[in-house]
């Protein structure tokens, strides 16, 4: 969840690593700290905070190399302040580390270490790796590395120099992710490819139980037996403008307009409303296996989730085809059933989730196919999975997923066709109107984002409210579930997702005229249901916000309404949360909260 950065290259170390802290922040705000080597000399500047705390401090006390380290960091083992802020250093500060992970073994090593009479200066697990290079090193750094790997236990990444064996970079991959970016003369090291974008496009992904060398006579590639690997440089299709702001005031509300480019790329190519078929390259290899499954397990976390519990009810709906849904963090401790006909579709934003691939890695050999839809090429839920559909979202910054849960949502859709089309469960007139219907979306939410203004009065209406529920029905359920999400996660209010009919089963006891109800109610199958649980709420003196397609059939029953286009009844998710993801956009905005970087979080749970 940390963020790494490190240059080998002419440029400015400091303008580099400090800019691609910027880029990287997301990962992990609480503390941040650059080391860079000039005349064999290391200059460290460290502070708790923000880049920006770091970028003042350095505007003070400036320092420059020709190489060097910087990261930004989400508190495991210590306090968030300078002193364990990384860099980090071996006894005589000759040896630099930084680290993202959790090394599980650091009290035993940190004991040896002690006895051998090192001194440590931090209550971090990181601090035991320098230590343990500096013990194990006679002259070349990757050498002392390869020994350090075989010590070290948990999930982790890392990345080291040192003056006694100067203009070398080492980057360490177990667990989280590692890339190395490669341009004319010059070498890049970082958590994920958005900081390596501004100065090359040219990547290597490194895997697990991989070492990088990055030097000025060239790159090389160790596993951690010592040896050598050919690793393939990729190229990837970002841009370093998709990571800018471009006039917006917040990462997420550009997220949010995005939504309808990134739907119709998403779905570019897909549908061929000729025959009426939905083409997915990906699957062709495996069809054969895939018609044979008989059900979806599908693993996943956060919004990922959200978005997974749509997914079950596409799949149900367009294809006949049973799912069920599990949270990564629970799947993977469970004595779970399953079987080679279980289709396995592992869905994760950033590819990276600790607990999504541990849950994945546990069901190799177990379950059938297993399908990723993932935002990122390149990362480790790719490369393990054998199948990828990938979205097209481009790069997400905001912490708060938005784009990618929508994009995520178009994938099932389309696999949700595909599968129906396979397994012949899907009549082609059906197929057809929602193909249609899939098509004009990105028209749908260009008329939402046009309604902008009336969805920020109605949110600043409602920002000094402490608590809200949210409802829905069937497919607007994990709608519901996702807009409350978004609404805690950055505005610290809280706000509960919950199933319009279980209402009566227990929540109905909160309602009363301080928590408004947030009703997510399209004109579908279950609409008149939903009426009964308005009412409810009305005669308790609840206040409701509606958002609906259908306004003249609520009349006087609700306090407020946030309208929306009509589409077809399974593709009312894509119209439904983007007004959410707004309104809490603007809630937390009115209240002043970092709305990029919510307290406590971060954007890759690389962690368990
Ligand atoms: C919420 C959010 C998180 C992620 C979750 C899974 O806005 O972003 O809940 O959805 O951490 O992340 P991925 O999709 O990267 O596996």
């Amino acid at each position: 969840m940390c963020g790494i950065i490190g240059y080998l290259g002419p440029k400015s170390s400091t303008a580099v690593l400090v800019e691609g802290l910027r880029k990287l922040e997301y990962r992990g705000y609480d503390s941040a700290g650059i080391a860079v080597v000039s005349g064999g000399k290391i200059n460290l500047c460290r502070v708790k905070g923000k880049i920006k705390d770091l970028e003042a401090l350095l505007k003070k006390n400036p320092i420059d190399g020709d190489y060097g380290l910087g990261h930004t960091r989400w508190a495991t083992h210590g306090r968030p302040n300078e002193i364990n802020a990384h860099p980090h250093q071996d006894c005589q500060g000759k040896i630099i580390v930084v680290h993202n992970g959790i090394i599980e073994n650091y009290i035993i090593l940190k004991q040896k270490l002690l006895e051998k009479g090192h001194f440590f200066r931090t209550e971090t697990d990181t601090e035991v790796i320098a230590h343990l290079i500096e013990e194990n090193f006679s002259g070349c750094l990757e050498e002392a590395v390869k020994r350090v790997v075989q010590l070290l236990e948990g999930s982790f990444a890392f990345a080291c120099l040192s003056t006694l064996d100067p203009e070398k970079i080492i980057g360490v991959r177990s667990g989280p992710p590692l890339i190395v970016g490669v341009n004319d003369k010059e070498f890049f090291l970082a958590s994920d490819v958005v900081p390596i974008l501004d100065h090359t496009r040219r990547v290597i992904f490194l895997d697990d139980g991989e070492i990088a060398v990055l030097a000025s006579e060239g790159l090389k590639f160790f596993d951690f037996s010592g040896q050598t690997v050919n690793k393939t440089i990729m190229e990837l299709n970002w841009s370093p403008l998709m990571v800018e702001k471009r006039g917006f005031k917040h990462f997420m509300l550009k997220e949010i307009y995005e939504q309808p480019q990134v739907i119709r790329e998403t779905i570019s190519g897909a549908l061929s409303l000729d025959t009426g078929e939905v083409i997915l390259p990906n699957l062709a290899a495996s069809a054969e296996r895939l018609k044979a499954c008989r059900q979806a397990v599908i693993i996943a976390c956060g919004t990922s989730y959200h978005a997974g519990l749509i997914g079950q009810i596409l799949f149900e709906s367009i294809a006949a085809f049973p799912a069920k849904v599990e949270y990564a963090s629970e799947f993977r401790y469970r004595d779970c059933l399953i079987s080679p006909e279980d289709l396995v579709i592992a869905i994760s934003q950033s590819g990276e989730t600790a607990d999504t691939l541990a849950a994945v890695r546990g069901l190799k050999d177990k379950g059938g196919p297993i399908i990723a839809i993932c935002n990122v090429l390149g990362s480790t839920l790719v490369r393990e999975a054998e199948i990828t559909l990938l979205t097209q979202a481009g790069p997400e910054v905001g912490v708060a997923a938005t784009k990618t849960f929508s994009a995520q949502i178009a994938v099932l859709t389309l696999l949700a066709l595909w599968l129906g089309q396979a397994k012949r469960s899907l009549p082609k007139e059906k197929a057809l109107e929602i193909m249609l219907e899939l098509q004009r979306i990105p028209h749908r939410m260009e008329e939402i984002l046009n309604c902008q203004d009336s969805i920020e009065t109605l949110a600043h209406r409602f920002a000094s409210y402490a608590h809200f529920l949210y409802l829905g029905r069937w497919i607007s359920f994990p709608v519901a579930l996702e807009g409350a999400l978004k609404l805690k996660e950055i505005s610290y209010i809280h706000a509960e997702g919950y199933a319009g009919g279980e209402m009566k089963h227990g929540p109905i006891a909160l309602i009363d005229e301080k928590m408004p109800t947030m009703v997510v109610i399209p004109k579908d199958r279950i609409f008149e249901k939903m009426l009964s649980n308005l009412h409810e709420i009305k005669a308790r003196d609840g206040l409701i916000i509606a958002l609906t397609d259908s306004p003249a059939d609520l009349g006087q029953q609700v306090d407020y309404l946030l309208p929306i286009p009509s589409t077809h009844p399974l593709l009312t998710p894509f119209l439904t949360v983007l007004p959410l993801q707004l309104f809490a956009y603007f809630i937390a905005n009115r209240l002043g909260a970092d709305v990029d970087q919510p307290r406590n979080l971060a954007k890759s749970v690389t962690v368990e």
